[in-house]
């Protein structure tokens, strides 16, 4: 594959990880471009972040739905994203379920990143579910995506302590620092596999 890997990132809320991948590619640690942002919530912070960097944000028309995605406005997403010349499709904060029309159009290349180590806390609030589970130790995972709830195969994970008097917030900007660091990386694996491959 010629030239810089192109990404595509889906996400629904304040976009700190997509700002983690945009910083490693500014410091020269990732070697890739985003060139489209898409969102299914037309005031997500993750937008503006998009803009500010100058990277085109577009709103993904979900039809009215609050949490599904109707397979034909994947569709329409994965138009978009090939159309962009994206390689590598990153969800991240996604909160809607991608299935077929979008995981036909990119096999394998599909990548999310989720607050636990998986398989433990799949769904929603990963890092509530560790707290009221009394883990001692919880982390994060980047996976490719299927078309399952988090289950997709394990492409790399960062470990996590729960310190004594841990709540579900103070886990939770415990996992998301220990994410931005992991997403540019395991980004990073994944890119350098396409461009051997
Ligand atoms: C992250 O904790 C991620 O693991 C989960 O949603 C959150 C998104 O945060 N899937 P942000 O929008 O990247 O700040």
């Amino acid at each position: 594959m010629a030239g810089s890997i192109k990404l595509g990132v889906l996400g629904s809320g304040s976009g700190s990880n997509m700002q983690a991948i945009i910083d490693a590619i500014e410091s020269g640690d990732l070697h890739a471009e985003i060139v489209l942002v898409m969102s299914d919530y037309e005031d997500a912070y993750i937008l503006e972040r998009a803009r500010r960097a100058g990277i085109r944000a577009e709103v993904i028309d979900c039809g009215g739905y609050k949490t599904k995605f109707p397979d034909e406005r994947q569709a329409v997403v994965a138009s978009r994203l090939r159309d962009a010349g994206v390689d590598i499709v990153c969800l991240a904060g996604f909160m809607r379920l991608v299935k077929r029309p979008l995981l036909d159009v990119f096999p394998d290349r599909i990548l999310n990143i989720h607050p636990s180590l998986l398989p433990a806390y799949p769904g929603l609030m990963a890092w509530k579910q560790a707290v009221d589970a009394g883990a001692e130790e919880s982390g994060c995972t980047v996976h490719y995506v299927d078309a399952g709830m988090d289950t997709g195969p394990i492409i790399m994970q960062a470990r996590v302590p729960v310190l004594d008097g841990d709540d579900a917030a103070s886990l939770h900007a415990r996992i998301q620092v220990a994410e931005h660091g992991l997403y540019p990386k395991a980004i990073g694996q994944v890119a350098e596999e396409l461009c051997l491959g």
